[in-house]
């Protein structure tokens, strides 16, 4: 049961804005149940009515997840005053004036940042003891020898005194700048580049792959971004 006000309804969704409801209600675009709505301030249950503008249902959704590839240069909050933000790259069709990135990349990382509404969801699966884990892949300037990747995994302390958890590492490409794949189940400032810094390498470039049990979509091109379904939300609190 989720009641609320007719227009409230609308500009929740961000379909039509509280004035718009009123013009649509005289030209009899708006049903209730099958009858033509009379006012805008009619109560209504959001989760049991059937609400339709000019005659398709509008199905309410308090909230939504969006699947960003971030790309370079693009900073994750929600107002920036010299730099575009991971909301500007939100297409109007999924664009909500309530939306926000759960997590952030650095503005040189790429990949994976999920945008919601949902505060508690994203609480969950920022807090450390939930352990949703998030995978990256580093391009590094230099190889790791095996003493320096087991220091790593077994969690190294930054230069601020923070030791780091432990995490996962794997080399995945060997070579002049090999790549690893990091699996941390925590989110600090800069972390995976104050950890490869302990060890001395410098990284080239990062991109977040994986939220919990949620790939980024291979087809989704950097700048892209599309919802997320809700059996992909199960997925990205499977492995918490
Ligand atoms: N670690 C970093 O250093 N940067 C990020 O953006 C994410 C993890």
């Amino acid at each position: 049961m989720k009641r609320m006000r007719l227009d409230r309804f609308f500009s929740s969704q961000e379909i039509l804005s509280r004035k718009e409801v009123r013009s649509a209600i005289k030209q009899k675009r708006i049903t209730v149940n099958g009858s033509p709505a009379q006012k805008v301030d009619m109560s209504i249950d959001a989760e049991v009515d059937i609400i339709c503008l000019d005659g398709r249902a509008i199905h309410y959704e308090p909230f939504i997840y969006l699947m960003l590839n971030k790309p370079q240069g693009v900073v994750s909050a929600t107002e920036d005053r010299s730099h575009m933000t991971v909301l500007d790259l939100v297409p109007p069709d999924l664009f909500r004036s309530d939306l926000f990135p759960a997590g952030r990349l650095d503005k040189d990382t790429t990949g994976f940042v999920l945008l919601t509404n949902d505060g508690d969801f994203s609480h969950h699966i920022l807090a450390p003891d939930t352990h949703i884990e998030k995978r990256y892949e580093v391009i590094v300037d230099g190889t790791l020898s095996t003493e320096e990747e087991n220091l790593i995994r077994k969690g190294v302390t930054l230069a601020d005194g923070y030791t780091c958890r432990p995490c996962g590492l794997m080399l995945i490409n060997a070579g002049q700048t090999p790549s690893y794949e990091v699996i941390l189940h925590e989110g600090k400032y800069h972390q995976i580049k104050r950890m490869f810094g302990t060890v001395g390498k410098g990284v080239l470039a990062l991109k977040r792959t994986q939220i919990g049990g949620l790939v980024l979509d291979p087809s989704l091109p950097e700048g892209a971004c599309r919802k997320i379904m809700h059996k992909e939300i199960d997925l990205i609190l499977c492995n918490s």
